[in-house]
């Protein structure tokens, strides 16, 4: 984690940033723009350079004034200087094009710096291209660095790391062909979310949650990510991915990981995803005759006409999974993960349902179940929130349920680095603590679950956009008893 006198490590740390795919959504809508934002808060490298490469062919002013209008159509002047660091070499990363006039630039670079440079590698390329582009960077001995054995190259990969468990083992293999391990960094952004950072501080750094976030206490856990925008341009990617590779084998798993995980000895990289890891490994994977009982996938009405979306397309734009973990902690919590887009808000939260005890004294005065919940909210606003019981004022004992806020932008005046931003610092750094190891327990409780999906169980129900979700997810709450907490949990409102 960044303390000030890694922020001075960074900025003496001559670095150049390889970015391929640097034309696409990824680099125009979050990588760019967090740059940017770091070099506008002057925690960049005092000397970076940035090349940035694709197969469409631009000069460098042609991509500079691209980019600038996606990310600072307002701010020339800082633009200018930012931009200064920006080179355009068009290459082919897979087709193994061009690739030679990355190697020659960055020789020149350290020649004119004088010293050895820190290559960063991103890849903001289509995870299809992963294998051949690691074969072609190995090719074009860009895995080295500047041959120092200190001062090899980082390679930073988006997920989905792999298509299932067999491509993710393959792509591990081949990646391991030319990186070490301290050279990889497998981004998974939710874990560069400051909210998401302070569940640990929620968690370990209190005393009065933490003996009571167990199976003795907690009825089930719900965990939201909802969406209101689509797929915007990303039909051909999303199409083939659905929202259970997107973002539930990934970002959601993740999310999980941290909300049940035990405290790590340390939250040093090896500690701290050993314990991500264990939860990861503990869930119970779902057999495929099950799937109907324990899932839910749907579809929102009109994906079809999407560009670059197959017209009878069955990829899943909303996913529901119910798990269970096989640990002592949490044996017999139902978790429910949901996700989807084009639906009525854009809700991150993880829920704790507690038990609902009878509170004998009280027997009377309530008609309904009021029990306790503990809301960890990351969007639409951060913060978390304690919902309780407390009595109504008046001569008589009325109880209602009522909630205990903690919000960020009121406590605090400074907002949240993106996560974008969080991360690329630890890049350049060289710390991987917010980044994820291995990905292979993951895709094993994935691939079952696809497997059901794909043989058509349970079958594609539809959904209205601007909706909550298919009939079918809130049908499948109430057989188990319960209803979807969020968003009528929201906290923090505006
Ligand atoms: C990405 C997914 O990883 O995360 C997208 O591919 C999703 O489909 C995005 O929209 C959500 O991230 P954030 O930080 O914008 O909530």
């Amino acid at each position: 984690m960044a303390l000030p006198k890694d922020i001075e490590k960074i900025k003496k740390q001559a670095t150049v940033f390889v970015i391929f795919g640097a034309t696409g959504n990824l680099a125009q809508k979050k990588l760019f723009p967090s740059m940017f934002a770091l070099d506008k808060s002057d925690l960049l490298p005092e000397k970076l350079k940035i090349i940035a490469t694709s197969r469409t062919s631009h000069s460098t002013q042609k991509f500079q004034d691209l980019t600038r209008e996606s990310v600072a159509p307002n701010d020339a002047k800082k633009w200018q200087n930012f931009s200064q660091k920006i080179e355009f070499i068009p290459s082919d990363v897979s087709e193994n094009k061009n690739l030679d006039k990355i190697t020659t630039r960055l020789t020149e670079i350290e020649k004119e710096a004088a010293s050895c440079i820190k290559v960063i590698l991103y890849l903001a390329i289509a995870p299809t291209i992963y294998e051949d582009a690691f074969k072609n960077i190995g090719k074009h001995k860009l895995n080295f660095g500047c041959l120092v054995h200190k001062n090899r190259s980082r390679i930073v990969i988006e997920k989905p790391f792999g298509y299932d468990f067999a491509s993710s083992q393959r792509l591990n293999s081949q990646i391991a062909r030319f990186f070490e391990k301290e050279q990889i960094f497998r981004i998974d952004h939710f874990l560069g979310k400051g909210t998401v950072q302070n569940i640990l501080a929620f968690r370990f750094g209190n005393e009065i949650f933490e003996p009571v976030l167990n199976n003795d206490y907690v009825d089930n856990i719900q965990i939201t990510f909802t969406e209101y925008g689509g797929i915007e341009k990303r039909g051909a990617f999303y199409d083939k991915t659905g929202a259970l590779r997107d973002v539930v084998q990934n970002h959601l798993f993740q999310l999980l990981a941290i909300a049940t995980m035990e405290e790590p000895q340390s939250f040093g990289h090896e500690d701290f995803r050993k314990r991500r890891i264990e939860i990861i490994q503990s869930i119970k994977k779902i057999a495929k005759s099950d799937a109907e009982k324990f899932t839910v996938r749907a579809q929102y009405e009109g994906y079809r006409n999407e560009e670059n979306v197959d017209p009878k397309s069955q990829t899943e734009t909303y996913a529901l999974v119910k798990l269970f973990l096989d640990n002592k902690r949490w044996q017999n919590v139902p978790i429910y993960i949901r996700t989807g887009k084009k639906l009525a808000g854009d809700v991150a939260s993880i829920i704790y349902s507690f038990k609902e005890v009878k509170h004998k004294v009280f027997e009377n005065f309530w008609q309904n179940p009021m029990p306790n919940h503990i809301t960890i909210q990351i969007k639409p606003a951060e913060g978390i929130g304690i919902r309780l019981v407390a009595k109504k004022p008046g001569m008589t004992t009325q109880l209602e349920p009522v909630d205990m806020e903690f919000c960020y932008r009121r406590s605090f005046d400074i907002p949240q680095l993106d996560a974008y931003e969080r991360l690329l610092m630890d890049v350049i750094l060289g710390d991987q603590t917010l980044f994820i190891g291995e990905v292979g327990a993951s895709w094993k409780v994935i691939d079952p679950i696809r497997e059901a999906w794909d043989s058509g169980k349970p079958p594609l129900a539809t959904y209205k956009p601007g909706s909550w979700g298919p009939q079918e997810a809130d049908q499948f709450m109430m057989r188990e008893g319960h209803v979807w907490l969020a968003p009528y949990l929201t906290i923090c409102k505006i």
